[in-house]
């Protein structure tokens, strides 16, 4: 039979430092938003195990709505095309309902300020913005992230619903990306 190579580069985040930082993020975000209803904006496909874990530590006290929108900017390649594909949109009006935008990773933010515009502009009542990874040397697009997990060097990383020409998304930790 013959030998798949398994791993993708060496670990970034471990699984354990991930699950803990995930959860500090969902304390947060439960005490931010008591009293009031959240509609969570997942960002597909690279958000989706992050989206699963964090509203699950969301306190049930609080309503969590779940739309999701696929979005995506970098095709097969490891930088951002710079061009913003929207496919499938989200399937409820947005207007007086307060958004949390999940994203995986903002590198640009070229994607996340495209999204708040828009959904800015259907009338949500507030927009915030959770992201798992944020690259350190991000500019241009000077926009707060509200929650974020971990500040990562410019490297391309995959691995928890990050991937690499569709691989990797399956690695429960996140790696740095060293050719395949
Ligand atoms: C990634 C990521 C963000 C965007 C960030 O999506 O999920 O949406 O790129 O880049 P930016 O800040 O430079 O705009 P990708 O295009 O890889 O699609 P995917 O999530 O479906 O893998």
């Amino acid at each position: 039979m013959q030998r798949m190579k398994a791993a993708a580069g060496s670990v970034l985040i471990s699984d354990r430092e991930i699950r803990d930082r995930v959860a500090e993020m969902g304390a947060r975000i439960s005490d931010d938003y008591r009293g009031r209803a959240i509609t969570v904006i997942g960002i597909l496909k690279g958000s989706f195990i992050f989206i699963a874990d964090l509203i699950r530590q969301v306190d049930p006290a609080i309503p969590v709505e779940l739309e999701f929108m696929t979005v995506s900017s970098y095709g097969s390649g490891t930088t951002s095309s710079g061009k913003l594909h929207i496919g499938q949109d989200i399937e409820s009006p947005v207007e007086g309902k307060h958004l949390l935008i999940v994203e995986d990773i903002v590198d640009t933010g070229l994607t996340i300020a495209r999204i708040c515009d828009l959904l800015a502009s259907r009338g949500a009542a507030s927009i915030r913005i959770a992201t798992l990874l944020e690259k350190e040397t991000r500019r241009g697009h000077p926009l707060t992230l509200d929650y974020i997990g971990f500040r990562i060097p410019d490297k391309f990383v995959v691995g928890y619903g990050l991937d690499f020409d569709q691989r990797y998304r399956n690695l429960k930790e996140i790696r740095v990306f060293d050719g395949g």
